[in-house]
């Protein structure tokens, strides 16, 4: 997997590249991941890359041409190239997991005051944080590169990405480690059990009840096995009760 990022802010991503795992996916050659200075692409005399908006308005644009060129730079047949901006799909973990099928993501940073519309040209896909407008596409750039880069073969392991919110419809359940008490908290004792069936099943079941408690909207759009459905029902009947 290789990823480049075209932004005009390449020293954002200093800390992103240098720490924890995503240093060392990168020390390992796991993934190839590299910053683009889009203004090193301008033709303007001024190095400038914005300008006023056509038909007037507040604010600078981000040009078309710069960005153009750097990704004729860039781009081979086997690229997919992402916009983030706002206006974009929301991302989620499915999307992260296809984004594992291709050999080369680009991802081009927006900017704040907005870009020409025919950059959009150029892209094969545009894909938002969320419904909240960020200074940037960078902070975007960094989530979605983070997100694919854990799921990269050997990153990390895979058991613990499995089991990760999101994966399997549902979110995560509840985690613990030492102390076994705490602060009049204690572990709960199936996790103790060392029985490792019904510790599955425990876990399946708060999954379950964080889900429908967390994000019911999720449990929508989930098909539920015989063992799920029933965990489900049993859930469902002690928040009756209450
Ligand atoms: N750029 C500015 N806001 C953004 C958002 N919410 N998602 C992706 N890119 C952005």
């Amino acid at each position: 997997m290789r990823i480049t990022v075209l932004t005009l802010f390449p020293e954002f991503f200093d800390s992103f590249k240098t720490t924890s795992i995503i240093q060392r996916a990168l020390a390992d050659n796991k993934v190839t991941f590299e910053c683009v200075d889009v203004r090193s692409f301008t033709k303007d005399k001024h190095n400038h890359v914005d300008d006023t908006p056509c038909g007037g308005g507040a604010g600078m644009l981000l040009m078309v041409q710069p960005i153009a060129d750097a990704l004729k730079a860039v781009k081979t047949e086997n690229s997919h190239v992402v916009l983030l901006t706002p206006q974009g799909k929301t991302l989620c973990q499915p999307m992260v997991r296809e984004y594992l099928h291709y050999d080369h993501l680009i991802l081009i940073c927006g900017h704040y005051e907005g870009f020409d519309e025919r950059i959009r040209s150029y892209v094969d896909e545009e894909v938002s944080l969320g419904d909240f407008v960020l200074t940037g596409g960078e902070i975007a750039a960094m989530a979605l590169s983070d997100a694919v880069i854990r799921l990269c073969s050997g990153v990390i392991r895979e058991e613990s990405h499995l089991d990760d919110s999101f994966e399997n419809g549902l979110l995560e359940y509840p985690q613990y480690t030492r102390p076994i008490e705490y602060d009049g908290m204690r572990v709960p004792e199936i996790l103790l059990s060392g029985h490792h069936e019904n510790i599955r099943k425990w876990r399946l079941k708060e999954s379950i009840r964080k889900t429908y408690l967390k994000r019911p909207d999720l449990l929508e759009k989930k098909t539920l096995n015989q063992e799920e459905s029933q965990f489900l029902s049993e859930i469902m009947e002690e928040y009756n009760k209450k």
